[in-house]
């Protein structure tokens, strides 16, 4: 299979094993080496270019590789308790390195750090400094207390703080797709989710200071942003002295109108609040790609209801219904939970009849995983076993093995506008990039054409997850 590098997308804690290494260079160095690993949904990458921003500015110089590192950051995901699991047994080999480097400092930073706080420090001894996804700005003196001698923790929430101000230090890029936070928070309160409590309140980030880091992307050559929050359709920002006020729609359209040639995606879109308004904005300009993440976790009304999602069964139909209506090459995506409490097998029908209804091109499906604290946790009996989990996951996951296949199939013997984003992973014969629907395209590569640019590919044929063909004009 064919994959790059470079399309994290906001729910790539499907793939927590993933974890990127980042280098940069500084311009004040103090001799110091900082490494950095993130886990999680593209917010907590986005987040390590903040710290790494922090970092940098304090003389930090980045490096690939753990072992050289005088400070080991660890950005953390708590959503599903695999995803938490992982970090720990990822600690244990960083406290191997430790035990013969003991000047070494090791940080927990992001999600599972504002969980567990100072419990961290009881329970994992080699972690000297926690710190949560609001407190970044403090790592100067946090940093500063850990070299004194003290373990250091600062998991403060903010109902303000956007980081609007710092420059994100990019990491690991290929200078052509970038990620722009434009929100911090959820006030959601799905009763399975443990985003509220790590993340805190939502808050909006100053417009300007968007559309100004979408400028200067596209001035440094990137052609492709992402804009990132948990409920994108929720943005709302309102000036200071409250004459300007701009809806996600709104946002939208002034970062598309930084150029013809500045592509914008986004994620993630909540069914409740995705507007007609979104989807119009979306089909008057051209550079707004045609794809929508829209989360449905459960195709039955009375799981919804119980889920606290605040949609159910009818008006997610609607939603999509109006997007077919509105945009109707518009690629869809999902998310989806097996095995909520209480689901019974015909609600669980209802799920894969929902599937069938949308014939999602691409969806991310996990089995219901209790957190502790959440609204679910505490009204609800996590009760359906796991050999049960298991199975209906697997239904749904075969059910979108076909739907994905048929979804590319469609694309078979059309032309697709592809960006390129550097070589295939497989072969430097052949570039990869991917079409406005999102879909990932291979292509030998034309040396008239260059990463950056964009392309006309005629597909030929498609694996499971690729398309495959060849650049025409
Ligand atoms: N803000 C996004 C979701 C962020 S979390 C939204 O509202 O859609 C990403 C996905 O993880 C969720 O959509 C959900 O499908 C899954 N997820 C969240 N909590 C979970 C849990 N406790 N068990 C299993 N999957 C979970
Ligand atoms: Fe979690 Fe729901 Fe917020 Fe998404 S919208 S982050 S699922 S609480
Ligand atoms: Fe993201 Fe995981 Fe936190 S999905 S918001 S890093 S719990």
């Amino acid at each position: 299979m064919y994959n790059l590098q470079s399309s994290v997308k906001e729910h790539d804690e499907a793939r927590q094993g993933e974890a990127l290494m980042l280098e940069s260079t500084s311009t004040k160095n103090n001799g110091r080496k900082l490494y950095i690993e993130s886990y999680g949904c593209a917010m907590n990458f986005s987040d390590s270019e903040i710290v790494a921003s922090i970092m940098t500015d304090m003389g930090f110089e980045t490096t690939a590789d753990y072992k050289e590192a005088d400070v080991i950051f660890i950005n953390t995901c708590s959503i599903r308790e695999n995803a938490e699991q992982r970090v720990r047994n990822r600690l244990r080999e960083f406290g191997a390195v430790k035990s013969r480097n003991p000047g070494m400092v090791v940080g927990v930073l992001g999600c599972m750090a504002e969980r567990l706080k100072s419990k961290f420090l009881e329970e994992e001894k080699l972690v000297d400094v926690v710190v949560g996804p609001d407190a970044y700005r403090d790592l100067p003196n946090l940093i500063d207390k850990v070299d004194d001698g003290s373990r250091a923790v600062n998991v403060l929430l903010s109902r303000e703080e956007t980081y609007a101000d710092i420059n994100p230090v990019r990491l690991n890029s290929n200078g052509i797709t970038a990620f722009i936070s434009i929100m911090r928070g959820c006030d959601n309160m799905c009763s399975f989710c443990v985003v509220p409590f790590t993340r805190g309140r939502e808050r909006s980030r100053d417009a300007h200071s968007i559309v100004k880091e979408a400028q200067e992307l596209f001035d440094l050559g990137y052609r492709e942003v992402t804009l990132l929050g948990q409920n994108v359709d929720s943005y709302k920002w309102t000036s200071e002295d409250g004459t300007e006020s701009v809806n996600f729609a709104g946002l939208l359209e002034q970062v598309a109108l930084v150029s013809p040639d500045l592509r914008i995606r986004f994620s993630t879109s909540h069914p409740k609040d995705i507007t007609d308004e979104v989807l119009y904005t979306m089909a008057q300009h051209e550079n707004i790609c045609k794809y929508i993440h829209l989360p449905i976790q459960s195709g039955n009304s009375r799981v919804l209801e119980i889920m606290n999602r605040t949609y159910d069964r009818e008006w997610y139909t609607e939603r999509i219904n109006s997007i077919r209506r509105i945009i109707p090459e518009c690629a869809i995506s999902t998310d989806v939970i097996a095995g909520f409490c209480t689901e019974t097998e015909e609600e669980h029908k209802d799920t894969l009849s929902m599937m069938d209804y949308v014939k999602y091109d691409f969806a991310y499906m996990f089995m219901y995983s209790e957190r502790p604290g959440t609204l679910a946790a505490k009204r609800f009996t996590d009760d359906i076993p796991d050999d049960v989990k298991k199975r209906r996951l697997n239904e749904i996951v075969r059910k979108q093995q076909q739907h994905s296949h048929e979804r590319l199939l469609q694309q078979v013997g059309k032309v697709q506008k592809v960006l390129i984003e550097g070589f295939s992973k497989k072969s430097e014969l052949d570039y990869a990039g991917r079409s406005d629907q999102n879909a990932t395209v291979v292509f030998p590569a034309d040396k008239n054409y260059k990463p950056g640019q964009y392309v006309n590919v005629f597909v030929e044929r498609c694996t499971t997850a690729t398309l495959i063909g060849k650049i025409v004009e």
